[in-house]
């Protein structure tokens, strides 16, 4: 029987990862820093390639986006202006007996200790920045945030963005970058965490047009997920009531995952209106509106934000590959566990694989790695049997291994293994890296 997502447990995800080197408690050797993670070697490939999927649909391939990288650290004021420094907050308890801290928001029963059942004190606001401070005077002039979202450094840039790459609406400015909230609790491995990072989008659009634009935005952000492997069951769209939109936002929709612990939000998609442009520009006294040639007219545009999270989306394309399966080549009925990773997100694209440590092999089978890996992420595999070797790539999420047998030596040609069909096709090593690059673009 094949095992998806929902029989899977978090732990068992988990243990693999830190086993193959997808993530690591940060600081693991002084006891680990409480809900900060590290990525190793597999996670960072599929992390980046999250980003740059992402990247390449929102910006590269689009006429009507471009890109910015804006500082972590930005002016002071405009946290207040944002309304940030007033309303970004969540209500805070303590259980007076076991000391646990607690959403309110999240308790379904506020009556007591979901620990304990103790008394729990009366919620205070709790401001998620975080605080630090610039420069060798640590006094209350000096004190900065760390920014909770990228969005804001797109806000104050539009002007200088607008001006640069001459574009008129609707368009839109995309940036991926760390965002910090100091979360009262975290959790869930990568889910929510104190330091994370975001890919936005702020979409620039003429007032009146903004509801068409966000229902274009939710489609297209749910798409997205779907064409790069989540499965479409594992995915919904959730309306923010009235009573959770964010301070800035008109309408928002959640796209959410099916995580193991229950649906979660993966993304948002809000209807942000003029709010943040119409207060800076009265803040700052720079006219942050724009001007309508076709329509003779300035307005401040209205923004429609999709606004993922990189780490979030790196561990749903992590628990929704894995799958376990009997496996067809075992004799003793052993488990095959197999990352079935959409070919852009494998960390490896493919494996090189002498068919054993032959000293007559490993020239000609090193060389066959080195004329891959330029264009590839690969890796070299000469330990064990062939065959634990193929399930060491299927646990990792390898698309294609490429093996070099005896024969090889004579015809030029190599053996490539689908880790999906487990079918083989055997091919010319001249024609090798093309027909890898073909198959990772359309599949096998
Ligand atoms: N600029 C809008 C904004 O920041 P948000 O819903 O608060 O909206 C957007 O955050 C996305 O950032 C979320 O959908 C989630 O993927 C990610 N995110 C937010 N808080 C996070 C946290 N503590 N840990 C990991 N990811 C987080």
């Amino acid at each position: 029987m094949v095992r998806y997502l929902e029989q899977v447990e978090m732990d068992t995800v988990l243990s693999l990862s830190k086993r193959r080197g997808f993530m690591f408690q940060s600081s693991d050797i002084y006891g680990g820093l409480n809900a900060t993670w590290d990525y190793g070697p597999l996670g960072v490939e599929l992390k980046r390639n999250v980003k740059e999927t992402w990247w390449g649909s929102v910006v590269r391939e689009r006429d009507d986006m471009v890109g910015l990288d804006a500082a972590i650290l930005m002016h002071p004021r405009v946290w207040e202006v944002s309304g940030h420094v007033q309303n970004f907050a969540d209500p805070l308890v303590e259980c007076k007996v076991c000391h646990q801290r607690f959403r309110a928001d999240d308790l379904e029963d506020a009556s007591g200790c979901p620990a304990c059942g103790g008394e729990l004190t009366d919620p205070r606001t709790f401001n998620l920045m975080f605080k630090t401070f610039m420069g060798a005077v640590e006094d209350s002039a000096s004190q900065v945030y760390m920014r909770p979202e990228t969005a804001q450094g797109i806000f104050v840039n539009l002007a200088n963005v607008l001006v640069a790459s001459r574009r008129k609406l609707p368009f839109g400015i995309a940036q991926i970058g760390k965002a910090f909230r100091n979360e009262i609790t975290p959790g869930n491995s990568t889910f929510r965490t104190r330091e994370f990072e975001q890919m936005e989008i702020e979409y620039f659009v003429k007032p009146g047009t903004d509801e068409a634009h966000l229902d274009s935005w939710v489609e297209e952000r749910f798409s997205w997920y779907v064409k790069h492997g989540i499965r479409k069951e594992n995915l919904r769209l959730r309306r923010h009531g009235d009573d959770e939109l964010a301070h800035y936002a008109r309408d928002c929709y959640d796209i959410e995952y099916r995580f193991p612990w229950g649906w979660a939000e993966l993304e948002g998609v809000a209807n942000r209106t003029d709010y943040d442009l119409r207060s800076h520009g009265e803040a700052s006294g720079h006219d942050l509106r724009y001007f309508d040639e076709e329509a003779k007219e300035h307005y401040y545009p209205y923004v429609i934000e999709p606004s993922g999270g990189v780490d979030r989306a790196a561990l749903a394309f992590l628990l929704d590959a894995y799958e376990e399966e009997p496996d067809p080549s075992s004799a003793k009925g052993e488990t095959r566990v197999v990352l079935r990773f959409h070919r852009k997100m494998a960390p490896i694209k493919a494996s090189v694989l002498p068919l054993s440590r032959n000293e007559k092999l490993a020239p000609t089978a090193r060389a066959i790695h080195e004329l891959v890996r330029p264009h590839l992420a690969t890796q070299y595999d000469d330990a064990q049997s062939i065959g634990r070797r193929y399930r060491r790539q299927d646990e990792i999420g390898t698309p294609f291994c490429v093996t070099v047998d005896f024969q090889t030596l004579e015809d030029r040609a190599v053996t490539v293994r689908d880790r999906d069909t487990m079918s083989q096709l055997r091919v010319p090593v001249a024609d090798l890296v093309s027909i890898l690059k073909d198959k990772l673009e359309h599949g096998w």
